[in-house]
Parts: structure tokens; sequence; C-alpha cells
């Protein structure tokens, strides 16, 4: 018996675009929506001040893919000069449970991260979406960018703010030159980054004690919130304005709410996942007025269905390391 092991880099090399990842991270929540898929709420431990280490088990019927996450995300990294997301993820043979797979998880992390922003746009933004206003321009803003130019044909301009006007340089820089149809404008503040954008995404470090910098009032009628740092960065004054609050996954978001850390006072009715909206069960957005908020917290399903279409890469490819288990 051998297992593939698949370095960073091999990852990488397995030139999957955000297209191919949307289009799996899209089926993927369909799966979900439909019932067919099993994902356990995720545990996790906390070695340090607002650090996690998380376990990300799910099954995902008819992709056949099974398997378990093991991610770290340490705020404190980022000053060592060290990715602040790292870790693992096991890919198991459905049929018989052996460990067909070990690969770097930082890459599917982040572009899993970035489809399910556009997997919440593709159903919640007005398709007309022309402005995109993004918070924290580290990792997950590269693909969550990448993500809404999949799913938002007219969008043309995009608000970059940061607490480091490093950061929103380098942004600027790297994302100018993928997309040279857009322009890019940076911003001081976090109100002046949401001003008049279709579409914000917030990707700044979870704290358990966070000063949420965006305030009711500041996301436009017909706007989308997709929030990727749990309740960080947006009020629950402006959470509760929201006419939809959805979220990646229900189950997922009332058992951490449940743990008595995060999301102490988000809106009482949660409208819909995205498996709902993506199976057709639910509605997604109903008019050009309604302000929607998606609470996207990253899910196993995702990740198991990118690993999974990376593995059958891997193996017609014969990219990766074979190791004997
Ligand atoms: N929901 C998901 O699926 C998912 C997946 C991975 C990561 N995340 C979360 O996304 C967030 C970003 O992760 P990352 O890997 O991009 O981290 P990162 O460190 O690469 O980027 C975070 C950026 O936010 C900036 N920042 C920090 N505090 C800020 C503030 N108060 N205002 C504005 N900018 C600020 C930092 O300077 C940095 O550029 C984290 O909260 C992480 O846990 C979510």
């Amino acid at each position: 018996m051998e297992l593939i092991y698949l370095s960073r880099s091999d990852v990488e090399a397995l030139n999957m675009t955000m297209k191919d990842v949307l289009a799996a991270v899209d089926n993927g929540f369909r799966l979900k929506g439909l019932g067919k898929t099993e994902m356990p709420p995720k545990p996790g431990i906390h070695p340090r001040p607002d650090s996690f280490i998380h376990a990300m088990p799910a099954y995902v019927q008819e992709v056949e893919s099974a398997g378990l996450k093991w991610v770290s995300g340490y705020p404190a990294n980022t000053g060592k000069g060290l990715p602040y997301i790292t870790g693992l993820l096991v890919l198991n043979d459905p049929a018989t449970g052996i460990p067909i797979a070990v690969m770097d998880c930082a890459w599917i992390t982040a572009m899993r991260t970035g489809a399910s922003v556009g997997v919440a746009a593709k159903y919640l933004a007005r398709p007309d979406s022309r402005q995109a206003g993004i918070l924290g321009c580290g990792v997950q803003a590269r693909p969550s960018l990448m993500a809404l130019v999949e799913t938002l044909p007219q969008l043309k301009e995009v608000r970059c703010c940061d607490l480091f006007p490093a950061a929103v340089k380098r942004f600027m820089d790297e994302m100018g030159k993928l997309f040279p149809q857009l322009r890019f404008i940076p911003c001081n503040t976090p109100a002046d980054m949401a001003k008049n954008a279709d579409v914000i995404v917030t990707a700044i470090p979870i704290v358990t004690k966070p000063a949420p910098p965006l305030e009711a009032g500041l996301l436009k009628a017909g706007g989308l919130a997709v929030s990727l740092d749990y309740d960080s960065a947006w009020t629950s004054a402006a959470m509760k304005e929201c006419d939809k609050f959805c979220s990646d996954d229900v189950g997922q978001l009332l058992s951490t709410k449940g743990h008595g850390v995060y999301f102490g006072d988000i809106p009482e009715r949660v409208y819909a996942d995205l498996g709902e909206l993506a199976a057709g069960l639910k509605k997604g957005r109903a008019n050009d007025r309604e302000k929607i908020f998606a609470m996207n917290m990253g899910i196993a399903v995702d990740d198991m269905v990118t690993a999974k279409a990376l593995y059958d890469r891997a193996v017609k490819t014969r990219v990766g390391v074979r190791l004997p288990l």
C-alpha cells in the first residue's frame, strides 16, 4: 500500500484554476444541500491566544471524497515572517478507509475559501455588481478577488484597505498584473473601502475580543457582505440590519456560537446556507435592494472536493512522491 504526498509546490504544479475550484466547490455545496455529505462541526484546540488548530473531516458522496484537514491559524505568525494559515490534508479511499494521499493544505484553503466567496456572490450578489471592497489584503483576499472576477462579469473597481498600507500596495501590484481590466483604489479607512461597494469581502484576523470597524449603514442597499473572519469585521448592528443572513453551514455556525466565544450577537434567524442555495432549495437574492450577509466560516466539504480533484490530477500526471504506508 502506498500514498501520494503532495507538497505545496506539487499542489500548485497541478494547475487547477479558480474556475476549476469554483466548479468543484459549487458542486460540493449542491451535494451538501441535497444531504449527500457528512460533515460534523469542526473541533479545535487553541494552544496560544487567538490561535486555532482545527480538525475538519468530511465525506462527499458522488465525488467520492473522504478525508480530514488539520489546519492552524496563528495571528502572531505574521510578525515572525511565517504564514498565518498552515496545515495538512489526508484523503482516504471511501471504500476501504485506507489513506491514499497527504497534501499541504495552504493553497487548498486559500483557493476553496475564495471559491466560497464566488459561490456566495453567484447566488447573493447583484449580477451587475461593479465595485468590490476588500478589508484585509492578505492571503485569502487574493483568491477571493479571483473568484469575484469569475462570478461577476461587470466587476470594474476594487477598493482595498488593510491595517498596513504596504499590504495594500502588494495586493494592488499583484492583482493589478493579473487583472489589468480592474481599477484598484487604496482606501485609508474601512468606511472608505465600503463606500458604494456592491460586494465587500472581509478577511482580517479572527480574534476573540474584536472591535469591528464596519458599522451599520456602511453596506449599501443591494450590497453583499461576505465575512471570512467570523464576527471580527462587522458590528452586530451591521449584521442585523441585513435583510438576509446566510452562512456556508448553519450547523457549524450554531455549534461554534454554542461554545460561547464567537457569534455571540449575530442575527437570530439564518435565512439559508449556501448548500440550500446551490441545490435550488431556497431562493438567493430576491431584488436589487436587499442587503445580504454571508458568514463563510469555511467548511470541510469545500476542502475535500478540491483535494479529490487535485488527487485525480496527481494520479494522472504522476506528480508528488509515492510513500509506503
Ligand atoms: N472562512 C474561511 O473559509 C477562511 C479560510 C481561511 C482563513 N480564514 C480567515 O481569513 C482571515 C484572513 O486570513 P489570511 O490567511 O488572509 O491572513 P493574512 O495574515 O494573510 O491576511 C490578513 C490581513 O489582514 C490585515 N489586518 C490585520 N488586522 C487588520 C485590521 N484591523 N484592519 C484591516 N486589516 C487588518 C493584515 O495586515 C493582513 O494583511 C483570517 O481571519 C482567517 O482565519 C477564513
